[in-house]
């Protein structure tokens, strides 16, 4: 999935700092702020895998490829003469659903029709979007579906949502037109689940709460680094994710976020949030992504983490920007990533 501060790009970087200090006898790696999965998917082969993030969708995305270790059977829904639920919620007959219907949410509130100017989603796939989401309630509450089983799905029905979507990258804003991908035909993409063989654990926690209660081996960081919330940019993934039917305002039909604010988008507070969460950490290395256009700045990063590490492990490497960003953006020399190590 295409997400803000996605370090997809930065694996072999992020791959390379991670084995310079490894020296094989770790197990367990944890990605805190995992938002779009790649780097806790890059390295679940290697290792058992702690995932989390604030956001529901990306902890369903978690959940769906990260905790499961096989695609599920989904034996009760074969039973039940649905050999393949993903095809099934492509392209199974729509139910005849009012708008304004509680089972209606995307549609009614997300896709243009008399009351309703937002232009997020086409009406037919806003409903066919609404179909998939009622439908997995609908198994799990029935106990035709388990809860692994329940998250791979929604992690599919989630990830095929941008291939549809009428914005330009994120849902801060629709296009006033249709995009051509907008008028493709929704379906959940079939995601890929790796078998480590180890108990992964995702969490839908705020990062200083899971980080009192889990220790490890390596702990990757990747905190936002600017005041741009995660939520407000992807509120319509995560009302799809959620489907708690909140109160929606003004003409983006934002989700109330008030009380989800990150501590890590604000200056004031985001060191203080990240000292804490180095602190309590439990695990015997540390590694942190940031950028130089961050609100923390590169020096008193490094104070916070030399503070409580191994004398003279501490590392920095600079990473420039041009190396892994889209060459849709254009290059800025002054702009690059850094990646800090510590040992604890
Ligand atoms: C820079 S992004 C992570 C990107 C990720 N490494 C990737 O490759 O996709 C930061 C993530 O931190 C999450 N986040 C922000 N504040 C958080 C907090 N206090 N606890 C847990 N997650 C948080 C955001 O939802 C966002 O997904």
């Amino acid at each position: 999935m295409r997400f803000i501060g996605s370090k997809a790009n930065l694996l072999a970087e992020i791959s390379a700092l991670v084995d310079a200090v490894a020296d094989g006898s770790e197990h367990v790696f944890c990605d805190l702020f995992a938002g779009s999965g790649a780097v806790a998917r890059h390295f679940k082969p290697r290792y058992q895998v702690i995932a989390n993030d604030r956001l529901h969708f990306a902890y369903a995305l978690l959940r769906g490829v990260v905790e499961n270790n096989r695609a599920p059977a989904f034996a009760e829904l074969a039973a039940a003469g649905i050999a393949d639920p993903l095809a099934y919620l492509a392209t199974a007959p729509l139910p005849d659903v009012p708008l304004g219907a509680p089972e209606a949410f995307i549609a009614t509130h997300y896709a243009p029709h008399a009351d309703c100017a937002r232009m997020y989603l086409t009406p037919a796939n806003a409903c066919r979007i609404d179909f998939a989401r009622t439908t997995l309630d609908r198994w799990r509450a029935a106990g035709e579906i388990n809860d692994g089983e329940f998250f791979y799905l929604l992690a599919c029905v989630l990830e095929g949502v941008p291939f549809v979507s009428n914005i330009t990258g994120t849902y801060g804003a629709y296009l006033k037109h249709w995009d051509h991908r907008a008028r493709k035909a929704y379906a959940p993409l079939r995601l890929t689940v790796v078998d480590n063989g180890r108990d992964n654990g995702c969490y839908n926690e705020d990062a200083a709460t899971l980080i009192r209660r889990i220790h490890g081996d390596i702990l990757y960081l990747d905190p936002p680094y600017n005041g741009r919330q995660y939520l407000p940019n992807y509120h319509v993934l995560e009302t799809i994710s959620r489907y708690d039917a909140p109160s929606l305002r003004g003409t983006t039909g934002m989700r109330d976020y008030a009380a989800e604010k990150s501590g890590y988008c604000n200056k004031t507070t985001a060191l203080a949030a990240l000292d804490d969460v180095v602190v309590h950490a439990q695990f015997r290395h540390i590694v942190v992504s940031y950028s130089s256009d961050g609100v923390m700045p590169a020096d008193a990063i490094a104070r916070v983490l030399q503070r409580c590490s191994r004398p003279g492990s501490f590392q920095m490497r600079r990473l420039e920007y041009r190396k892994y960003k889209s060459k849709v953006v254009a290059p800025d020399d002054r702009l690059c990533e850094y990646l800090f190590y510590v040992s604890k």
